[in-house]
């Protein structure tokens, strides 16, 4: 993590079944960078590499972040750590909140569609869309009590939230979820386990673009990279030149190339490894940028190319 600050922290509080929150500080009470909802942090987890996570603060307060993770039974340990390791009081490192999840601020009305510790970037959403006094529901999914239980009670009052409980009840429809969309001015919004995110690409798949946004948890299965080439990487700055094979990681090459590229997911979720790219065609299988970022940006982690040359800004 090339860039990073230091953060303490101030309370780990349990919040829902097998969830912590974490209220991170300065160490000093100085005031943090500002951050938009739908941002997330990379922590370092000691010895295991980055790990992201969701902030589900109040973009309003500049004393703290907050984060809430829960405990994975396929942890690949940074759950465990949070959960076993980190106490009151200890030291992290985190980067810059980075947001690939941005709200649509273009839309008159929001629906979001939570699967269990999917609502975390959503309880920053709903603060930043009562400031906006904007049309918005939440409609968190959860088996059994929802993780940020008491994060989510302190939202009830805007009586925009809906719980369901899939032990007691069935699970409502796409239909009801979507609020009948598609529709004029409304976007819709998805965080959850995978199986969610498919049946809700599904039922908005005839949803205009730029209607519908979702985050990952985990990076879903790689696009097939069909035209990927044998190719020469270049670094505009130093010119230093790689040959990378097809379905090679440019990322580990940039890496051997002597580039500072920060990485995460490693997977095309978490948008860390973005670097301009200036020359050639590369092939893009993220899932974070726009189609019009990708005229001129790539994430190194997962791009393929389909040129016999590729020159990045790096
Ligand atoms: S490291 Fe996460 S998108 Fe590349």
């Amino acid at each position: 993590m090339p860039q990073h600050i230091t953060l303490v922290v101030r309370r780990a509080i349990p919040d829902g079944p097998g969830t912590r929150r974490l209220v991170l500080q300065d160490p000093d009470g100085w005031p943090l960078p500002r951050w938009k909802p739908g941002a997330h942090l990379d922590i370092h987890v000691p010895g295991i590499g980055h790990r992201a996570y969701s902030m589900c603060g109040d973009t309003a307060r500049a004393d703290t972040w907050e984060i809430a993770v829960k405990r994975e039974t396929t942890s690949r340990g940074g759950s465990a750590w949070v959960h076993d390791v980190l106490n009151e009081g200890d030291v992290v490192a985190a980067s810059m909140p980075r947001c690939t999840f941005p709200i649509a601020d273009g839309a008159a009305r929001h629906v979001m569609v939570a699967g269990g510790i999917g609502v975390t970037p959503f309880l920053a959403m709903a603060h930043e869309f009562e400031r906006r006094r904007a049309e918005w529901a939440l409609h968190v999914l959860s088996r059994g009590e929802p993780p940020c239980a008491t994060a989510l009670a302190g939202c009830a009052q805007t009586g925009r939230i809906r719980v369901y409980d899939t032990t007691k009840m069935a699970r409502p429809s796409w239909d009801a979820l979507l609020d009948g969309g598609p529709a004029p001015g409304l976007h819709s919004y998805c965080c959850g386990p995978q199986a969610m995110l498919d049946g809700f690409e599904e039922a908005t798949g005839n949803w205009p673009a730029g209607t519908t946004s979702i985050e990952h948890f985990v990076p879903p299965t790689l696009p097939a990279a069909e035209g990927a080439k044998a190719y020469t990487l270049c670094r505009s700055t130093t010119r230093g030149e790689m040959e990378v094979e097809p379905g090679g990681s440019m990322l580990a090459a940039l890496w051997e190339l002597g580039a500072k590229v920060d990485a995460s997911c490693e997977g095309g979720i978490c948008g860390a490894c973005e670097v301009r790219w200036l020359e050639g065609e590369p092939i893009h299988r993220d899932r974070v940028l726009t189609p019009e970022r990708r005229r001129t940006h790539l994430l190194a982690c997962v791009a393929q190319c389909s040129s016999e040359r590729l020159v990045v800004e790096t």
